[in-house]
């Protein structure tokens, strides 16, 4: 979908995304501006800063947050915001001048392409750990568009995310146009997306930019979200090499798929209950992933599993609590070292030194009767 007008209508999926990007920032910039004095915001792609039905665009969300943070208090606050298109940036700089930005340190309106745009910006951050300046980018543009080299040098900076929004369904509309192969190759950093592209696989062309985006980022999380009305299908991908931020950014995912904004389905994955939806398939499928990683495996202290819930899969730290209570309850789940905890466990309680064992069968029934 591109857009020609300087303002549009804020479409359902544009509003819970919005809703993400306010979640994830509330936490980011609290705990960054705890640990560290200078931290920097691109959104490289930031729209006229407001919709048509006076609904607020990224860059507004984003100073808000931040305005709304104690602990901005104490740092400084660089915000880049970028555009291509002029009427857009002239929108948003009106939209800005009746905004009253206290904690913004510095704020810069940049008018050009996202890729040109970014890389001063770029060579001004170090590289190195140990003066760290932690990078958020927001990258939403219309379609797939977005370099794959730039994405992959934002994240070599120490401490630095990328929320990016991608579009297989471009992809597909578009490889047939020799035009358009250009911006395509560079947004894959590959030409090898052009067979699943022809073929209109979804599936395989959001796998392969997965794949690309992990060379570079340990953690990523997507998210999937259909646009009712043409039933077209987005994708945000969360990339970090965080995991306090993977995590994050997953409880935002969940915050806003449970406040009944939109359907959020994982739409290609087959046999797998909606992903970012309620809780009682989530719990379901995260005692199912328990099961096939631990079953026939022997012991394993709780700690392992939550890591592996939290860092490892799409679910929440509530739901391992909630599989394993079920899995106890089943006689699946036996622990092993109880009685030595200090302090004692509590029923329904998975203490990150508890040793349990997983089995196939419930365990201390009977089962064979004659
Ligand atoms: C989906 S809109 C952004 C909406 C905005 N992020 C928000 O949430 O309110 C995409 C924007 O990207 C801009 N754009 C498209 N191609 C661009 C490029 N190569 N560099 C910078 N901006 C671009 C468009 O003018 C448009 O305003």
């Amino acid at each position: 979908m591109t857009v020609r007008t300087v303002l549009w209508d804020a479409k359902p999926h544009t509003l819970a995304k919005h809703e993400i990007l306010r979640r994830y920032l509330g936490a980011w910039f609290n705990i960054l501006c705890k640990t560290f004095r200078h931290a920097v915001y691109i959104d490289g792609y930031c729209g006229p800063g407001e919709y048509k039905g006076g609904e607020p665009g990224s860059p507004v969300i984003a100073l808000d947050i931040a305005e709304s943070c104690e602990q901005c208090r104490n740092s400084q606050l660089s915000f880049y915001f970028i555009d291509d298109t002029k009427s857009r940036i002239n929108n948003l700089n009106k939209v800005l001048a009746g905004k009253q930005c206290r904690l913004a340190s510095s704020i810069a309106v940049l008018h050009g392409d996202f890729a040109d745009q970014v890389q001063p910006v770029l060579n001004m951050l170090p590289d190195r750990k140990q003066s760290t300046i932690p990078v958020f980018s927001f990258l939403d543009p219309f379609g797939v568009c977005i370099p794959l080299s730039i994405i992959q040098r934002l994240l070599s900076k120490p401490s630095s995310e990328a929320f990016i929004y991608f579009s297989a369904l471009d992809a597909i509309r578009n490889v047939h146009n020799e035009s358009e192969r250009n911006r395509l190759d560079a947004a894959f950093g590959t030409c090898g997306y052009a067979e699943a592209a022809h073929a209109g696989d979804k599936k395989a062309l959001l796998d392969l930019y997965m794949q690309q985006l992990k060379k570079s980022a340990e953690f990523l999380i997507r998210f999937e979200m259909r646009d009712t009305a043409s039933s077209e299908l987005y994708s945000l991908i969360f990339a970090s090499n965080s995991e306090d931020g993977f995590y994050k950014m997953k409880e935002a995912m969940w915050s806003v798929s449970n406040a009944g904004v939109f359907a959020f389905t994982d739409a290609y994955s087959e046999n797998q209950p909606a992903l970012f939806g309620s809780d009682e398939p989530a719990v379901q499928a995260a005692r199912d992933l328990i099961v096939k990683r631990l079953v026939g495996k022997g012991k394993a202290k709780c700690f392992i599993i939550r890591r592996f819930i939290k860092y490892e899969s799409y679910y929440l730290e509530k739901h391992m609590n909630a599989a394993l209570i079920q899995l106890e309850s089943e006689k699946l789940l036996v622990t092993c070292n109880e009685k030595e905890l200090e302090p004692r466990r509590r029923k329904n309680f998975f203490p990150d030194e508890l040793d349990i064992i997983i089995h196939s069968q419930p365990q201390g029934q009977n089962l064979l009767k004659f």
